[in-house]
């Protein structure tokens, strides 16, 4: 079976490479660094019609961290949806079988709730923060249903919390949280620094997702496209999370970081927490284990461990 990976050299796209090639599937990444450019149409045909795969799973995006969304709000949203637009079109003109697999970030849910549930996508504003790229987000799950409704093109929509793991950038600029914050702390271990730094006071609650479980739910649903039309979208969920000072003494701990953590309270903690619903994943996939938070942060230090200094 051949899976067309689009954005296959980033973050989450490299490891959904990994895992799909690692079970025996013809896993294909492309990017501009391949030279497909996606918000570019014909090129994006052209290359759908030589390859014709049977599933395609959609993990290009211009995306980086929130200053940057916020800086480049104009050039995220155009690209974004330029990207999207283009994906979908050209996947119908050329290959009306494919099924699409598209990772919604989590942010694309209203700004002010605690808990997301599937249903609750529509229910009120997105932050401003992430007004650019949210909106893009959402707009996936549009465009999908879209397709859907004028010509039975099939999607599958994962909404996904915020992930950590390896092969994420190491620009500041792009790095996601979590493993920003571990490459700050093995930096200062390395560096004896007596200190590090972190936003807010830490008592806020966040989901985390390891990278690989995501790829891996993305595999298991790939492997029982025809028995399930999965016609809803559906959170790839725990519904529980931890505080920043939870995950900090964890990362701590496991780099062996012997300065101490000061943190800047300045900084807004934001809401106190936010999870995802799991009873439609639990329904859906109710044998999925997740992996142990503490073995998927060793796995990610090793990562780092391994490419360091970057
Ligand atoms: N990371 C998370 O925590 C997280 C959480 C939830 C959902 N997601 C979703 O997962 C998807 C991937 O995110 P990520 O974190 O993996 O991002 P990433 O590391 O920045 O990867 C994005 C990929 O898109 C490619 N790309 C960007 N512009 C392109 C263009 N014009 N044409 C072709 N390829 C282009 C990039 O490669 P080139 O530069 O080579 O083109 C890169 O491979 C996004 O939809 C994101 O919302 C991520």
């Amino acid at each position: 079976m051949k899976i067309l990976i689009l954005g296959g050299h980033g973050f989450l796209g490299k490891n959904v490479v990994e895992v799909f090639q690692n079970s025996g599937y013809e896993a294909l990444p492309i990017s501009r660094r391949d030279s497909l450019d996606l918000t570019n149409f014909d090129a994006t045909k052209e290359y759908f019609g030589k390859l014709r795969p049977e599933a395609i799973i959609n993990c290009a995006a211009m995306v980086g961290s929130l200053n940057y969304v916020t800086e480049e709000a104009a050039d995220v949203f155009d690209c974004n949806m330029r990207m999207l637009v283009n994906i979908y079109k050209a996947a119908l003109k050329t290959s009306a079988e494919t099924v699409m697999i598209n990772p919604i970030a989590n942010c694309a849910f209203p700004g002010d709730l605690e808990t997301y549930t599937e249903d609750s996508l529509w229910k009120g504003k997105i932050h401003q923060s992430v007004l650019a790229y949210g909106n893009t987000r959402r707009m996936m799950a549009i465009l999908s249903e879209c397709y859907e409704m004028q010509y039975g093109f099939r999607s599958l929509n994962f909404f996904v919390p915020n992930m950590y793991g390896p092969h994420d950038s190491t620009d500041p600029n792009k790095a996601h949280a979590l493993n920003a914050l571990i490459g700050k702390t093995i930096k200062g271990k390395r560096e004896n620094w007596d200190k590090i730094e972190v936003w807010g006071s830490g008592i806020a609650v966040r989901e985390w997702l390891y990278v690989k479980d995501c790829a891996a739910v993305f595999l298991e649903a790939v492997k029982r496209l025809d028995e399930y039309g999965f016609p809803e979208p559906i959170n790839i969920a725990k519904n529980s999370g931890l505080s920043i000072r939870e995950l900090v003494s964890i990362i701590v701990d496991e780099i062996g970081f012997v300065g101490k953590v000061v943190w800047d309270r300045k900084m807004p903690d934001g809401a106190p927490r936010k999870v995802m619903d799991d009873r439609r994943f639990r329904k859906v996939f109710p044998h999925f284990e997740f992996t142990d938070f503490r073995k998927g942060i060793r796995k990610t230090i090793e990562y780092y461990d391994s490419i360091f200094p970057y």
